[in-house]
């Protein structure tokens, strides 16, 4: 994914924009990646998203750096197709 792809698609809250609300606030859990326009608090699909980009700013990763987001979704389009099919399931992710 790129930095300016969306993570929240309920509420249209980008990697970016995540990756600097967590290194800016030094966040202790990653339930607070929510207080970030909402993230994560509409279908919950990218709760998972949200907790590994908490740890890997907690770790001192850039995410802004193409090479450290080998381990998130790897393009915007697989993401989206991925989250369709959770919206079609009963699965509800959550921190
Ligand atoms: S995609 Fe983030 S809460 Fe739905």
């Amino acid at each position: 994914m790129k930095p300016d792809d969306q993570i929240c698609y309920c509420y249209h809250v980008s990697l970016r924009k995540l990756y600097h609300y967590a290194r800016r606030n030094k966040l202790s859990r990653p339930s607070q990646m929510s207080d970030c326009l909402g993230a994560g608090t509409g279908c919950g699909w990218c709760i998972p998203i949200l907790k590994k980009i908490h740890d890997r700013v907690a770790e001192g990763c850039d995410l802004t750096a193409s090479e450290n987001v080998a381990d998130l979704p790897t393009t915007a389009a697989e993401y989206a197709a991925a989250r369709s099919e959770y919206l079609k399931s009963d699965k509800k992710n959550s921190f």
